[in-house]
């Protein structure tokens, strides 16, 4: 008795694993974050994230010019202010960090790969929050799409092709897009994050941003239980002008990517978030996992999932790896 159907045929060398594979990552996929903080002249390391830093603006420049060179797919910037209020002043302002940074990137790399910036408040105020505040303390929905109205015209203005609203304020994607569109930038993209998680996974980017939250972000970012709900935030994103949406974290959410992927006639994202790098790096510094194995297995099934584009700390370093023909 022998098994009619034998699946270990195609498995058989490596030349036969390559014709049938089904899914590739390839350096033009991947999208780097990158964090600049005011007033640093030496690139200060993230401990919780290992081989990341915040960058001053002279190392943000050489560090996306090796980006570009690596071949990924864009770069998504981050500030770190100097200095925070209520109402995240620094976000707006054409001299704060992220928009500076956004000028000073858009020379030296703008022409040859996709600018994004993150759009959101927390790393701006002084209670750590993506939105304003009412007097009882509770995220004020509208007046923050007011803001962020303008927090996207500035970043337009500074070169921006693409802003990623992330604040999962109910409305953003629509006001953004208006706003956009009343001054002169039908052109600039919006990178949605559709579905985010209140996720425990967002741990060491507090440290990355200096975050000054207290407490959580529950009533604004989605309940880890719910799939279905995320079907709603991609329609809505979608219904207000969203170009491209985004699902975040990913490993943890691979169901929420398919389910999207199925239903979106945009690119699709996912966030390979800094917890999923704290993890991996931290377990490989160990000993406990094989890091380059484990990262492009990771990228593989977010890929596999469904997403297009995938945005990972380890961007320039796996770009690296497949261009030398790594999988
Ligand atoms: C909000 C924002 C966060 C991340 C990206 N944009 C933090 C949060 O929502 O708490 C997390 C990214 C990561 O963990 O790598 N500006």
């Amino acid at each position: 008795m022998y098994p009619s159907h034998r699946p270990r045929r195609l498995r058989r060398n490596p030349a036969l694993r390559r014709l049938v594979a089904e899914t590739s990552v390839e350096p033009r996929h991947l999208v780097l974050p990158m964090f600049v903080r005011e007033g640093i002249t030496e690139p200060a390391p993230i401990a919780s994230m290992p081989g990341v830093v915040q960058h001053s603006r002279d190392s943000l420049r050489k560090a996306a010019v090796e980006a570009v060179e690596a071949g990924v797919g864009g770069l998504m910037l981050f500030g770190v202010p100097d200095k925070h209020d209520a109402v995240g002043s620094g976000a707006t302002d054409p001299d704060g960090i992220l928009n500076v940074a956004l000028r000073d990137l858009s020379s030296e790399v703008g022409s040859d790969t996709v600018l994004m910036a993150d759009l959101c408040l927390d790393e701006f105020t002084d209670h750590g929050h993506c939105g304003v505040l009412d007097e009882d303390g509770s995220v004020d929905n509208d007046r923050t799409l007011q803001i962020y109205g303008e927090m996207a015209v500035v970043q337009a203005e500074s070169g921006a092709d693409v802003v990623g609203p992330s604040g999962m304020m109910d409305g953003q994607v629509g006001v953004i897009r208006e706003s956009l569109d009343a001054t002169g930038f039908a052109d600039t993209s919006i990178l949605a994050y559709s579905a985010k998680y209140a996720s425990a996974f967002f741990g060491p980017f507090r440290e990355a941003v200096d975050s000054q939250l207290k407490g959580d972000r529950k009533t604004y970012q989605q309940d880890p239980a719910n799939g279905r709900e995320s079907l709603r935030e991609a329609d809505l994103d979608l219904a207000e002008g969203a170009d491209m949406v985004m699902v975040k974290p990913a490993l943890s959410y691979l169901d929420v990517v398919r389910d999207i992927a199925g239903v979106a006639d945009v690119p699709v994202a996912a966030y390979q978030v800094s917890g999923e790098y704290a993890m991996v790096e931290a377990a490989a510094a160990n000993g406990w996992l094989d890091r380059q194995r484990t990262v492009l297995e990771t990228l593989t099934s977010i890929r596999r999932a469904g997403a297009d584009v995938v945005l990972t700390y380890w961007a320039v370093e796996a770009a690296r790896w497949l261009r030398a023909g790594h999988r």
